[in-house]
């Protein structure tokens, strides 16, 4: 995610700047800029690419002053580039703004702002609030940010700063993390906690709908309606190293902490509900009726790793919700194995990176022979969504742990939408059915939350589990899907020997593994097939295997034969991975760390599989 850093002081500005966006250089960014008050007024510098070519493009400049604001982007609207780094000024070059967070609604806003006349040079949301902010800037930048955020949806955390008013700093947030440090003579924001920690380790961290002002000798922070509030100081106690993760003891903890708000990214801003019901819109990438006409000949899915799992998903997601075939393949065999093409063809390709070698390959085939392409990524400009016919971001944030979490259950949100969209333009689904489906995926975040929120029980477990060697995950449709990543992660991370099964194939032959040293994770949340999973389940438990269940809140079915029991909150079925898979990433995640492993950085793998 994109890092905000802003200070005022009696210190020159720019290098506290520069030193608050190197310390969230571990975050992952592809630009950086600062925005600064010097004897020139408000002057704005930014460059595509690291802080070091930044740093070299101003490095002939003086740059004083000692009231600034600094970024580092993560794209999500707009390519990298200088222009669409932040901070982003209104038309005006009155108003400078850092953003962290989606603006949901920036498009309706964008499209009212340009019939006041305004002309926008960047693709930012961004720019949409600093012209906003302007909008209503006469000579007060407080009640100007006041007015500009009633009409903003969506999450944000935003850094301002405003030509004339130089002695200060208005910080405001929305479902995006700010803090502000409170130092002697000086006062900062920042996203993070790192970029404070040499100034100070007294803050506040603002809540929903506050609003600071930070001048140099004092704070002062308000609520949603205008009204000074007191705020408690808090002492943070962490070192850099835990500041970074967040106080998490891994970046992959600290990922797997950030589904819910991942997934409200990803799932929120292509939902509108408006009199007429709730409604997926998927305009943002390109996606119309032209996609999904009756004779679309059948979709092809092809990834790597968890994001081939996210496709398997997928390919069960679109059979059953719009009634379409579906092919599905990892790349790397894709590739080699002569795939005939129809120009009919739908191509999804799934990509964290968007730069797989295998994928790129993959695609580039497919285009050959004629398929439209729709790229599923979580990087902005990467190679993938430059090559793609159409894009759906993740916006997952960046991914540091090599094993894949919250790339993967946001993917799975968008494949979700995507099939859920092909079946309202194929006729398959009726209004009453979407506004079921819709709400589903709006509770979603929630339920994720409330899986975390009982990860103990998962660490409990673990701590009797870690040391098998021997763990095999077995469900059916969905469920077996979602095996499929569930062994991976465990595998990846804790080198624990884990497969996924069908558990009808048992039978057939991997019931000759099972014994008394096995563990056997059965995922049942397939309701129809509750009968064939406990069938499944007594087989192996007659060969002495321990077998954890994870299923349904209201499933009690499963107690009586399971030695374990895990519980997630109920969904649609088809629905069920995103949520059953984070008990199985906690899992890996507690085993790993059990085993004295590190599991951020697993041996012989590499976060991009750039090379074949
Ligand atoms: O960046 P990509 O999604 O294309 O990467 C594909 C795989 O290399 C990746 O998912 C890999 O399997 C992860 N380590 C899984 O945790």
């Amino acid at each position: 995610m994109c890092g905000i850093v802003g200070y005022i002081g009696g210190k020159e500005a720019l290098p506290v700047l520069l030193n608050g966006l190197k310390r969230l250089e571990y975050r992952g960014y592809d630009s950086a800029g600062i925005a600064l008050f010097g004897p020139a007024g408000l002057t704005v510098h930014k460059s595509k690419g690291r802080i070091r070519e930044l740093e070299e493009k101003i490095s002939a400049e003086k740059l004083p002053g000692m009231v600034g604001i600094g970024h580092t982007r993560w794209a999500t609207h707009g390519e990298p580039s200088d222009i669409n780094s932040h901070p982003q000024t209104d038309a005006e070059g009155r108003v400078a703004v850092v953003h962290n967070g989606i603006i949901e609604n920036y498009g309706r806003l964008k499209e009212w702002l340009i019939s006041k006349g305004l002309i926008f040079k960047s693709e930012t949301d961004t720019e949409v609030v600093a012209n906003l902010i302007n909008f209503y800037y006469k000579d007060d930048i407080l009640s100007a940010v006041r007015e500009a955020v009633k009409r903003l949806e969506g999450s944000y955390a935003l850094g301002i700063i405003a030509a004339g008013e130089s002695d200060r700093i208005i910080a405001v947030r929305r479902e995006s993390p700010l803090v502000v440090g409170l130092g002697k003579g000086e006062n900062l924001i920042a996203s993070d906690v790192p970029a404070l920690l040499e100034y100070t380790r007294e803050v506040y961290y603002l809540e929903d709908g506050e609003i600071a002002v930070l001048y140099r000798d004092h704070a002062e922070v308000y609520n949603g309606e205008g009204q000074a509030i007191e705020k408690e100081v808090s002492l943070i106690q962490w070192d850099a190293a835990a500041a970074e993760k967040g106080g998490f003891e891994h970046f992959m903890l600290k990922e797997i902490h950030e589904q819910p708000r991942a997934l409200t990214d990803t799932l929120r801003a292509r939902i509108r509900t408006n009199t007429d019901g709730a409604s997926i819109n998927l305009e943002e990438i390109g996606f119309n009726e032209s996609w999904t006409r009756e004779n679309s000949g059948r979709v092809v899915i092809t990834a790597c790793g968890t994001a081939w799992h996210a496709g398997v998903i997928g390919k069960y997601a679109f059979e059953h919700y719009a009634g379409i075939p579906v092919d599905v393949d990892t790349a790397s065999e894709f590739r080699y194995r002569n795939p005939v093409f129809d120009p009919k063809d739908i191509f999804i390709v799934i990509s964290q990176s968007g730069e797989t070698a295998d994928t790129l390959a993959a695609m580039r085939l497919a285009k050959q022979g004629g398929a439209r392409i729709i790229a599923i990524t979580n990087v902005v400009g990467s190679t993938l969504a430059r090559e793609a016919d159409l894009v759906m971001y993740t916006w997952a944030g960046p991914e540091i742990a090599v094993a894949s979490t919250k790339a993967f259950t946001t993917q799975l949100a968008c494949l979700y939408l995507i099939a859920l969209k092909f079946g309202v333009l194929r006729g398959r689904i009726q209004k009453a059915d979407m506004a079921k489906y819709i709400e589903a995926l709006e509770a979603i975040p929630a339920q994720a939350e409330t899986i975390l929120s009982g990860k103990t029980n998962i660490q409990r477990f673990a701590s009797l589990q870690f040391n098998k060697n021997k763990v095999f995950f077995m469900g059916r449709l969905f469920d077996y899907a979602a095996c499929l990543e569930s062994a991976l992660k465990l595998k990846e991370i804790s080198y624990a020997h884990s497969e996924a099964f069908a558990a009808g194939e048992i039978k057939h032959g991997p019931i000759a593994l099972v014994d008394t040293s096995t563990l056997i994770v059965a995922l049942c949340t397939q309701s129809s097939l509750f009968d064939k999973m406990e069938s499944s389940i007594t087989q192996v438990k007659a060969r002495g295997a321990a077998v954890a269940v994870i299923t349904w809140e209201d499933c009690k079915r499963f107690d009586r034969i399971a030695d374990e029991v895990f519980r997630i909150p109920k969904t649609e079925d088809g629905f069920s991975p995103i949520l059953s898979v984070i008990p199985a990433q906690l899992f890996a995640y507690y085993c790993s760390v059990l085993r004295g492993l590190d599991p951020d950085k697993p041996r012989n793998l590499a976060k991009s599989v750039t090379v074949e």
